[in-house]
């Protein structure tokens, strides 16, 4: 009961399991995350966007890449946006960090806007998959990236890997050539995949056209 209260939170945190999802995520996520960086190219004066920014640990991890840049959250959640508000008030005052409510749907950002884009564990809950890669290229500059990144990959040896978490929240796991193949119809290109075998860990990076 607590466990289902806990997963079910991971969706849209808020109350009292979506605090506690949203520590968890901070912790749990972390090592996926520094590893899913290592394959991201980062300047230091880059314009980031975190989408789907939970409780804002990624949005500080960039914050300490881009010496000279700013980096942006975003959540629907209003609890999310107050937890990585609360753990980003450094990077905050100082200017380097810019945490807004809204969904991935319908950016709050003017078109060519970011060098790259990040988004971490979070994909599998977006409500118009196509479109919101669509709205995340119109807010990319020429040739900027987007990176998406999974642990939860399906697994054609064990189909029931993921089954109680995808009944639970109505998502489904994914599949690298499910997810290459839904960029490509968004108009991306030079799409790389990179897994961590061991984790099932995945990232994928994609590029906005040159126009
Ligand atoms: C599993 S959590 C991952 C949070 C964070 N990226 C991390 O790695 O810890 C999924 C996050 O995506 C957010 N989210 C889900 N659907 C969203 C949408 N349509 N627009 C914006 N954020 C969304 C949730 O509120 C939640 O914070």
């Amino acid at each position: 009961m607590k466990y289902h209260k806990l997963v079910e939170n991971a969706v849209k945190p808020k109350g009292f399991w979506g605090r506690l999802m949203i520590k968890s995520m901070n912790i749990g996520h972390s090592e996926l995350t520094d590893w899913a960086l290592e394959h991201l190219s980062i300047d230091s004066s880059d314009i980031l966007l975190d989408v789907g920014c939970g409780g804002g640990k990624t949005v500080d991890k960039l914050c300490r890449r881009v010496t000279m840049g700013k980096v942006y959250g975003v959540d629907y959640s209003e609890l999310c946006v107050k937890k990585s508000e609360k753990l980003n008030r450094r990077n905050i005052l100082c200017g380097k960090a810019k945490i807004l409510r809204a969904g991935v749907s319908k950016l709050p950002f003017e078109s060519d806007t970011f060098d790259s884009v990040i988004a971490v564990e979070t994909y599998y809950f977006w409500p118009d998959k196509l479109h919101d890669l669509m709205e995340i290229d119109r807010v990319l500059k020429p040739r900027g990236r987007l990176m998406l990144v999974f642990e939860m990959l399906a697994d054609d040896s064990d189909p029931e890997k993921w089954r109680a978490v995808e009944d639970r929240l109505n998502i489904k796991a994914v599949s690298k050539n499910g997810v290459t193949d839904m960029l490509l119809r968004a108009g991306y290109q030079n799409v790389r995949s990179f897994t961590e075998g061991e984790k099932g860990w995945l990232c994928v990076i994609a590029e906005k056209e040159d126009l």
